[in-house]
């Protein structure tokens, strides 16, 4: 669980970072109808939440360094800036609708911000809070609706009789700063990653040790969901892949209603939201328990090259490194067995291996699954620090319709783990769910 503090902290921390007469605004999410009354489970927006640690909609925060920092006092005290949250009053009726509200009299105490307002009146004061800034920063072009409400706050102070009042003249995107915050990860946050991580490794032994022939996907779906919720994480991260056989070959396969065959191997990605914070884990196993030569031929490959690429993955290492390492063990192991052919160094440069192997080596992780964070920096791929957390998931997906021998259609395999950079390298997050050929033919044994 992350403490208040922390999100006071973070605020405190991004506002040190804006020159003096800056405001910021950042809305939450809001609730999405699928029709007739009922709404899809809510589903905080990120930057929302990692500012305040609130998951209610249709709130706002805003905060200023403008009135503190005019008399010259530290910016990086910890009065740095006045924040302001908008959001919704408490309501009986609502309320035994709906479910509780943090409602405006508790949210100073609870979220620690100076001021709490009802968020149906934030378009009239929307005007005074920017009024004499310099600059706004809000993220551009998240929402349409919310910069409506901006500019048409900013479109009053223009018009404002005698030019009382004062526009900010200057907009600019919250995201850049907030997101580079995000991208390093605090002690809390990978106490609480561990937990989606652990999580996620028990949901996938969980659907291993289901698994036989005859099973259909959503069922092992249902399995890891179950072994989630069970644990405290209430939804997946992202939609549950559970592919069979040439269904592993579909990188974003959600149909998840083929029945396991005997010989198929069996691609589960799949990860928990565990308190905001996601894990994103990848296992390729076969149904029947027992590896046949070709699938544990490819499936040795991919290990070794995302065993490879890990050990770049470290302090001052890069993805662009990493993969480069992952594309060359693929591409070497392709040509012996005579899936590619012609020399390696050919096969990189004219990149037959995408149809192979058609994604990124990895993403950043975090609140979101596929995090926010830049990759490159002033067109050069950034090094990698501590702090950060990404995920390390090379494939191979061999389609029906491919061009090779007959006995390796309809493979596909992805081996996904979720690592945390560290000052002596990394430490691998996902480490307790099987993943040698060894080790899960003897977890599935146990069935
Ligand atoms: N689960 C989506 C991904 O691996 O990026
Ligand atoms: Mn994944
Ligand atoms: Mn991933």
């Amino acid at each position: 669980m992350i403490p208040q503090s922390e999100y006071l902290q973070r605020r405190q921390r991004l506002m040190a970072q804006l020159p003096q007469g800056s405001a910021v605004l950042v809305a939450s999410g809001v609730n999405q109808s699928r029709g007739n009354d009922t709404e899809f489970p809510f589903s905080q927006d990120s930057d929302f939440y990692y500012l305040t640690g609130f998951n209610e909609p249709n709130a706002w925060l805003y905060m200023s360094n403008f009135a503190l920092n005019a008399d010259g006092s530290d910016p990086s005290s910890s009065q740095n800036h006045h924040s302001v949250l908008f959001c919704q009053p408490k309501d009986k009726a609502m309320e035994i609708w709906h479910g509780l509200r943090l409602g405006v009299e508790q949210a100073c105490d609870a979220l620690l911000v100076d001021e709490a307002m009802e968020i149906d009146d934030l378009e009239e004061a929307l005007p005074e809070l920017l009024n004499n800034h310099a600059q706004v920063y809000f993220l551009l072009g998240s929402n349409g609706d919310d910069e409506a409400l901006i500019f048409s706050a900013l479109q009053v102070l223009r018009s404002a009789p005698k030019q009382s009042k004062s526009a900010p003249s200057c907009i600019v995107d919250l995201a850049p700063v907030l997101h580079e915050m995000r991208l390093i990860k605090s002690a809390a946050e990978i106490q609480v990653m561990q937990k989606a991580a652990d999580i996620s490794c028990e949901a996938h032994k969980r659907a291993m040790l289901y698994a036989k022939p005859g099973v259909y996907e959503y069922q092992l779906e249902g399995e890891i969901l179950h072994e989630f919720v069970m644990s405290g994480a209430r939804t997946p991260a992202y939609n549950t892949i559970v592919g069979s056989g040439v269904n592993a070959c579909i990188l974003h396969y959600t149909n998840n209603h083929s029945a396991l065959k005997d010989g198929d191997l069996v691609l589960i990605d799949a990860g928990a939201n565990y308190q905001g914070y996601a894990a994103d884990i990848t296992r390729t196993f076969p149904a029947n328990g027992k590896f046949t030569e070709e699938q544990a031929t490819l499936y040795n490959l991919v290990l070794q090259s995302q065993l490879q690429a890990m050990e770049i993955l470290v302090p001052g290492g890069t993805f662009k490194q990493a993969t480069d390492k992952a594309v060359e063990i693929i591409c070497t192991g392709l040509i012996e067995l005579g899936i590619l052919s012609g020399s390696l160094e050919d096969n990189v440069k004219n990149m037959t291996w995408r149809a192979f192997f058609m994604h990124g080596l990895g993403h950043w992780l975090g609140l979101n699954v596929h995090d926010v964070g830049m990759y490159k920096i002033n067109g050069e791929d950034r090094p990698l620090q501590p702090g950060m957390v990404l995920t390390v998931e090379p494939g191979i997906y061999i389609d029906h319709d491919a061009d090779v021998e007959d006995k390796w259609k309809g493979i596909g395999i992805r081996i996904e783990d979720n690592i945390l950079i560290t000052e002596q390298g990394n430490v691998v997050l996902t480490a307790a769910v099987p993943k040698t050929i060894a080790d899960i033919e003897a977890l599935m044994a146990q069935r």
